[in-house]
């Protein structure tokens, strides 16, 4: 009795969220909604990258509390399935704007697909899912960010008077359209130098899920392969980055095989300054964060914002209005750009092992 109680109650629930959730949907005309608007944010997860818990989380939070919208983000730690739960749970609390960083595209387009289905608005963010027609996407140019990584291993090299480097590419997770934006960017600065014969083409592999443990494996499998002859290193970002630093140290190869990253973390910049890696890519996510809670704000309005911009879906061949901010290199010379910007803290990145080389990086 009691458990049949239960469920006519889970049901009568259920009829009332996807009653309001339809009324959202029929707010496409932009008249304005009664529901009201409440954001739901999903992150991938915490190790991939330190950004998403340091940087995108605190960022976000402060843009939907200045602007006074509820909002509600959650991290799927690396978990598909606890991906769709959450979001799930999301869309039955109410949500009226849903914005994911996808695990894969597979993953991804099942939540926004549920999401169209219940009149929840969509936007991806950093992130695009292929096939997924969300309706907007907020990233940076990510074939820009490989060139960057690409140009500034080159830059490296060419200090260091390396001839026929051989170059291992430690590439991001292979169900990450942003890895594969990244990659198309630095191959284009690398390739023609390979078939040029100016560099070697070595040991070019992809990371799942950007597992920063794995990457290190990956790495000295590289390294042990290549009997150590490897003379620069394309990683992907600075967690790959760091694991790649992590075995050349072990080999006394470190601030002789220059590295990139791309995240300007802390690690990253120290490992900087300490001359162990050649660049990184730093991403204001704030402004990131920003855009993409402004655009989201909108939607939860039931308004229409324009981008300015698309990006064609390479899988259904569709623009989606885009924003598309611009990334920054980074190098010993200007790491002091990215505690100006707020990015990180003199405290945090100048602690006592790197302070002489904070002084010297111009870092107040
Ligand atoms: C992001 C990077 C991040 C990586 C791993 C990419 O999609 O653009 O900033 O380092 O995922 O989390």
């Amino acid at each position: 009795m009691r458990r049949s109680l239960l469920a006519l109650t889970a049901v009568g629930v259920m009829t009332v969220g996807s009653l309001a959730a339809c009324g959202g949907n029929d707010d496409k005309t932009g008249s304005g909604t009664t529901k009201e608007p409440k954001i739901g944010v999903i992150l991938p997860d915490s190790k991939s990258s330190a950004r998403w818990e340091t940087a995108d989380r605190k960022y976000l939070e402060a843009a939907f509390k200045a602007a006074g919208i509820k909002a509600d983000i959650q991290n799927a730690q690396n978990d598909k399935a606890a991906f769709q739960t959450i979001a799930d749970q999301m869309i039955t609390n109410g949500a009226t704007v849903l914005m994911i960083v996808n695990l894969d595209s597979g993953t991804g387009k099942a939540v926004i697909d549920k999401a169209r289905q219940q009149g929840v608005a969509t936007i991806d963010y950093d992130r695009l899912t292929l096939g997924g027609g969300a309706q907007y996407y907020v990233s940076f140019d990510n074939e820009a960010v490989g060139k960057l990584q690409g140009q500034g291993l080159v830059d490296c090299l060419t200090k260091k008077n390396v001839t026929k480097p051989v170059i291992a590419e430690l590439n991001g997770s292979p169900t990450d359209n942003n890895a594969t934006l990244f990659k198309n960017g630095y191959d284009s600065i690398l390739k023609p130098k390979y078939d040029s014969g100016e560099y070697v083409k070595g040991p070019d592999e992809s990371v799942p899920d950007w597992d920063n443990a794995t990457g290190g494996t990956m790495f000295e499998q590289m390294l042990t392969r290549q009997k150590g002859k490897i003379d620069g290193v394309l990683a992907a970002n600075d967690g790959l980055g760091n694991a790649a630093i992590t075995i050349l140290k072990k080999n006394k190869l470190n601030g002789k095989v220059p590295v990139t990253g791309q995240d300007a973390t802390v690690q990253g910049l120290q490992n900087i300054l300490a001359g162990d890696q050649c660049m990184t890519v730093y991403k204001a996510v704030k402004k990131e964060a920003d855009n993409a809670a402004a655009l989201a704000i909108a939607l939860a309005k039931g308004e229409k914002k324009e981008t300015g911009k698309t990006v064609k879906d390479p899988t259904t061949q569709k623009d989606v209005p885009a924003i598309l901010l611009d990334p920054q290199a980074i190098t010993f010379a200007n790491v002091k750009d990215v505690v100006a910007d707020g990015y990180v803290t003199k405290a945090e990145l100048c602690t006592a092992e790197f302070a002489a080389k904070c002084a010297e990086a111009g870092i107040s």
